[in-house]
């Protein structure tokens, strides 16, 4: 049979022995991107029928799990799980499977089944990767790396926005094996917060500390927040610009009146 040139990622995978095409995906992904790494842990949301997990097993060696709605045919060295990733028993199981130590990189490919209406298409991406995002704030260790798959529409900013909130680092990317008629994009998320603050909380606070920049220093349960042109003695209320993995970034609202 002759080969289809407009297809050359689907001849590949068949070629070098991946379960699909969108094993590439992933490929340049993560060259772009750098979100697995030798030994980390990985869970891929929507898995089946398995080619990201094969890019996951060679990309880190270390412990990878699947899951998805169908059954995923096994592949050495790496656990499965046949469940909705949108129900609460999915990720429970996920979480009693790798709860404790946590996981390094969520990874998610799910995609609605598609009707071709555009607007429902994107709103069933939206609600998938919403629960992928729920999953990956369950079980991702504090710096760990997401990816998700979205289809574009009216409600993709604000689900960056969302994942903006979560990650140090957020970008969308499309990588090149994407088909080019396609509204699907990926959301890369690296570095997850664990700190007690939100970019745009607001807190009063009393400044009693300078950092070594000049800067006020206040602690947030026990975490980090410098504030710029204040002196010590300072009663303000302050509005979370940038959160960094282990401190943050505010500006001054007001002074509040002692
Ligand atoms: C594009 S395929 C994933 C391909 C995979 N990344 C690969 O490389 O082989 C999307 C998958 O998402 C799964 N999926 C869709 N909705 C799901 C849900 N609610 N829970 C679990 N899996 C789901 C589908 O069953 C389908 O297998």
């Amino acid at each position: 049979m002759a080969r289809d040139r407009r297809d050359t990622y689907y001849w590949r995978a068949k070629d070098e022995g991946f379960r699909s095409r969108a094993a590439y995906k992933l490929f340049q992904i993560n060259e772009k991107h750098n979100v697995i790494k030798r030994g980390d842990t990985v869970v891929d949301l929507g898995a089946a029928p398995g080619g990201w997990l094969e890019v996951a097993k060679k990309l880190s060696g270390g412990r990878i799990v699947g899951v998805d709605l169908k059954k995923i045919s096994p592949i050495e060295g790496v656990e499965t799980i046949k469940g909705d990733i949108t129900s609460d028993k999915t990720i429970a199981q996920i979480f009693d499977m790798v709860g404790k130590a946590g996981a390094d990189v969520v990874i998610c490919d799910a995609a609605p089944n598609l009707s071709g209406n555009w607007s429902l298409d994107h709103a069933r991406s939206i609600d998938l990767t919403t629960s992928a995002l729920e999953c990956a704030k369950k079980i991702l260790k504090p710096g760990g790396n997401f990816v998700v798959k979205v289809f574009q529409g009216d409600m993709f900013k604000d689900f960056l926005d969302e994942v903006r909130n979560n990650f140090t680092f957020t970008r969308s990317y499309s990588p090149q094996a994407s088909r080019s008629q396609s509204a699907e994009t990926y959301v890369v998320g690296k570095k997850f917060l664990t700190a007690p603050v939100r970019r745009g909380d607001e807190f009063d606070v009393e400044i009693d500390e300078l950092g070594s920049s000049g800067d006020g220093a206040v602690l947030i349960e026990g975490f980090v927040v410098f504030v710029k042109n204040v002196e010590i003695g300072d009663r303000v209320r302050i509005k979370i610009k940038d959160v960094k993995p282990n401190f943050a970034f505010a500006d001054v609202v007001s002074k509040v009146d002692s």
